[in-house]
């Protein structure tokens, strides 16, 4: 039954029934609904328009549905395909239970500011299980960091290789952007934790509900102070999704730099069984297809966080149906984001360090000629002088085939005579990786107090 009969004498075309339900997807968000639901309930009992009780028996109705609720299945009973939305799919339920009292519930609420608050109580919750998984993911990079805390790797710029560092730096780099994700998310919460119920279908009610003592009880910090932007907000939607397009931007460029890493060219990281597939075709293959996944998917949540925007750029004040567009978009991202992570974090967890294979790329192709400019510098040289010597070492270098080690002093001297014998100690891979000891260098003795940072964090 319709929400509406009143107005109308005409049927509902069926198809157009079935396009403007919302009950398949917006189901989800029916325990956050019920919740506010019997709060408001209590609110009109507190503000005398309903009697105790009639308070009385709608919550038990409403606990009733939540029990229902929560059977495997329940919710896709056939009797149940035709409910338009979740919002009216309790209505007609609660009825059910407790007869004509059901209806007194709507009063002095709108399924307007109803979504609404259903909305932001449920995404609450849901951002606080996200950040249980992106810790997670974190521990997981941290594991590995520790596991292999002073494995040298070669850091690229350009893709090209550029200087040593710790394969443990390398982990932390994604740590510190994961951090950001969760300060993103923690900010976003605060935005979102007002209660908009008790601003109606747009301009507020006649019931005098005290929305402060609501949002006490369902655990907001305030309410909101404008009724026409509060039903029709979706910010705190835009601005989650916006904050999970960039984790998936995060875990993109990890699994890019993985997936890299794990090529024979490369060949510095080694994919476990658990998290690769092999070919129908090529017996010898072993691909990555976990990582190009999450690579993969990124691009559904930045198609989300897009059309997001897009939905509401348009909107004339106040609500329009076009908002209950928001919903698929904003599920898929939470599964989406969550799903990423945990793959992300089980990669990490089943991917070893071909250690001598990344440290003889950590020292071979002149990654050591910065060490080398700077060498000189210390010795007394302007910069920019020291590095159009050690340029014509590198050229020297390549026209012999010979790393810059492998030069002797006297052919070194040649091009500088500020060369002595400690120019060698000074381009070892040891001491280009102490060397980088201010803060945030990759020397073992940086990344050792970011991992313990890191971990006091979690
Ligand atoms: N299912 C709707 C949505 O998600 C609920 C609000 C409907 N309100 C209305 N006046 N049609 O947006």
């Amino acid at each position: 039954m319709n929400l509406w009969g009143g107005r109308f004498t005409g049927e509902t075309d069926k198809h157009f029934a079935v396009f403007n339900a919302s009950f398949r997807f917006d189901r989800r968000l029916i325990f956050a609904d019920l919740r506010a639901c019997a709060v408001h309930a209590q609110a009109l009992g507190r503000a005398g328009v309903l009697l105790d009780s009639e308070v009385a028996t709608i919550t038990d109705g409403l606990q009733q549905i939540t029990a229902n609720a929560a059977e495997p299945g329940y919710l896709d009973r056939a009797e149940f395909a035709g409910a338009e939305d979740v919002h009216s799919f309790i209505e007609s339920r609660l009825v059910e239970l407790i007869g004509p009292t059901g209806y007194k519930l709507h009063t002095g609420r709108s399924r307007n500011d109803q979504v609404a608050v259903a909305t932001r109580l449920f995404l609450r919750d849901e951002l606080e299980r996200l950040d249980v998984v992106i810790r997670d993911t974190q521990l997981a990079l941290i594991e590995l960091a520790e596991r292999y805390a002073d494995d040298p790797l070669p850091g690229y710029t350009h893709l090209q290789k550029a200087q040593p560092i710790l394969f443990a730096h390398f982990l932390l780099a994604y740590f510190q952007m994961l951090q950001r994700d969760r300060e993103r998310l923690a900010d976003c919460r605060q935005r979102m934790n007002v209660l908009p119920l008790g601003s109606g279908a747009l301009a507020g009610t006649n019931f005098p509900v005290d929305r402060e003592w609501m949002a006490a009880q369902l655990g907001f910090a305030g309410v909101t102070r404008n009724s026409l932007d509060a039903v029709s907000d979706r910010d705190y939607i835009i601005e989650f999704a916006s904050a999970a397009a960039l984790t998936m931007m995060h875990l993109s460029r990890l699994a890019e730099d993985l997936i890299i890493y794990s090529t024979q060219e490369f060949g510095f990281i080694k994919l476990g069984d658990a998290i690769s597939t092999g070919s129908s075709l090529m017996p010898q293959k072993k691909n990555p297809d976990s990582l190009e996944l999450i690579r993969g998917k990124s691009a559904r949540v930045f198609g989300h966080a897009s059309a997001l925007l897009t939905l509401a750029k348009g909107l004339p004040l106040a609500y329009n149906k076009d908002l209950q567009e928001d919903k698929e978009a904003l599920f898929d991202t939470i599964d989406t984001l969550s799903d990423s992570l945990r793959v992300t974090a089980t990669v990490l967890r089943n991917i070893e360090l071909n250690r001598n294979r990344a440290r003889a790329a950590a020292i071979s192709d002149y990654t050591n000629a910065t060490d080398l400019a700077d060498y000189l510098v210390r010795k007394g040289l302007e910069f920019r002088k020291a590095h159009e010597v050690i340029g014509r070492i590198v050229v020297f270098a390549i026209e012999q085939g010979r790393q810059l080690h492998e030069l002797t002093l006297v052919e070194c001297q040649q091009f500088s005579s500020l060369f002595s014998d400690d120019l060698f100690e000074a381009i070892s891979l040891e001491q280009s990786l102490a060397g980088k000891n201010a803060i945030g260098g990759t020397s073992s003795e940086q990344v050792r107090a970011e991992i313990n940072k890191a971990k006091a964090l979690l």
